[in-house]
């Protein structure tokens, strides 16, 4: 591949590596603060596999060549990506950090879409096989975020203005 290509490529798995280290910094407070178990349990599961796309990303740095202490300040640049906006004005209501959660996963879809053309003109087919194997866990991680974003709400309103959810009738006291 060109010089100016291999750059390009380096340039993207930087991002996405830099969104990854985000992403675990926001998974890890969205566990404290999700407001709820089931909700919990889907930001845990997904830190686990944000970890793994963490050392799959930064495998493929260094196996390009890219050394360890240009690894070490990549955390910094997820500003220079917007996401460190997102992560500053961490949410404190379940539904205000389900919805940060949802565009933060959209985002990392997209950002694997666009490494993957990217290694895909570069011909590099272990970076394009990495995107195959990511972008199924962070589309899935959108969708389930989705399919929970009612529970965030009803969550939020009995925190923050106590109004019980529907349902809340039946199983008051379960998620005091
Ligand atoms: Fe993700």
């Amino acid at each position: 591949m060109s010089s100016e290509v291999q750059q390009q490529l380096v340039s993207y798995l930087n991002d996405a590596h830099a969104m990854e280290m985000q992403s675990i910094e926001v998974l890890e407070k969205a566990v404290e603060i999700a407001g709820d178990i089931q909700l919990a349990q889907l930001y845990r599961g997904h830190l686990n596999d944000t970890r793994d796309h963490e050392r799959y990303v930064k495998q493929r740095l260094e196996d390009l060549g890219e050394s360890p202490s240009t690894l070490k300040n990549l955390a910094g640049k997820a500003g220079a990506m917007g996401l460190g906006l997102l992560a500053q004005a961490m949410p404190d209501t379940p539904a205000k950090l389900a919805g940060v959660a949802f565009a933060y996963e959209n985002f990392e879809v997209a950002a694997y879409e666009m490494l993957r053309k990217v290694a895909e003109i570069a011909e590099d087919q272990d970076t394009v096989s990495m995107c195959d194997r990511i972008l199924p866990s962070e589309k899935q991680a959108a969708a389930v975020i989705e399919e929970n974003l009612d529970l965030a709400v009803q969550r939020s309103l009995e925190e923050t203005a106590g109004i019980p959810g529907p349902g809340a009738g039946e199983d008051s006291g379960a998620h005091a």
